[in-house]
């Protein structure tokens, strides 16, 4: 039995949607090259350098969850050409509107995968990726719900295992409640804060600089909510 087997099934398969719509189509046909769904994404790991992005040499590889449309992905991914990006996202619209976006231009240094976040570690081997992005999660505030956040301790410190030395984790969110939580839960892993803020617009400095705005981010700005943001690193 496969690792994957041996998990509860998070999301419906792809395969079984009675009817799938336009976008779960394109995940398996014109994207298919770069394009995973919940089959077919374990299958790379291990091998995403070398069987997706066919590439011999040890350029640094990317990621990031829950993409939505993939503002920052597509963003990130043409401003360094030089790293390939690997999305996770379980809906289909904001992942094939990922991935569409990134290789717009020609570009081929990016894929996605249609994944819960949660079974990060059945895409990746241990050492194999480099930066992770999360940003503005699902922020699960109702009572009972953190069980659902994707920034716990059991997911860093899977990332952490599977992150190269020298790497980083960007976390930013709109939910104060969400990132006080998580500051306990990453107390519980081997990261090392390089950098955290309760307002990234106002004392952020060169973090606010190099902030890329997310689509999601730009909503809760204009609200007037606070942005918190935290850089991890691997040593
Ligand atoms: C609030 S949106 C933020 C999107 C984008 N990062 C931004 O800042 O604009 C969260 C995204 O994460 C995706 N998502 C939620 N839970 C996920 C999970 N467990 N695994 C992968 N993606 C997930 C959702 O489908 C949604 O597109």
């Amino acid at each position: 039995m496969s690792e994957q087997e041996n998990r509860p099934q998070r999301t419906n398969l792809t395969r079984d949607l009675p009817k799938p719509n336009a976008y779960a189509v394109a995940l398996d046909t014109e994207f298919r090259d770069y394009a995973f769904n919940e089959e077919r994404a374990p299958l790379n790991k291990g091998k995403w350098r070398s069987d997706v992005f066919k590439c011999k040499n040890e350029k640094p590889l990317d990621v990031e969850i829950g993409t939505g449309s993939g503002m920052h992905f597509a963003y990130q991914a043409n401003k360094q050409l030089d790293r390939y990006l690997v999305g996770l996202e379980i809906k289909y619209k904001p992942l094939i509107q990922t991935i569409r976006r990134a290789q717009v231009n020609g570009a081929k240094n990016t894929a996605i995968c249609r994944y819960h976040a949660f079974d990060l570690d059945l895409l990746f081997d241990q050492n194999e990726i480099n930066n992770v992005y999360i940003h503005c999660p699902d922020p699960w505030v109702t009572p009972r719900k953190p069980k659902n956040r994707v920034v716990n301790k059991n997911i860093l410190n899977h990332i952490y295992e599977m992150q190269r030395p020298g790497s980083f984790l960007e976390f930013k969110t709109d939910s104060r409640e969400y990132f006080l939580w998580s500051l306990d839960e990453i107390k519980e892993t081997k990261y090392r804060v390089e950098f955290q803020t309760l307002n990234l617009y106002k004392e952020g400095g060169k973090y606010f600089e190099e902030n890329f705005q997310t689509s999601f981010e730009k909503i809760f700005v204009q609200q007037g909510v606070e942005i918190n943001y935290i850089k991890l690193v691997k040593d």
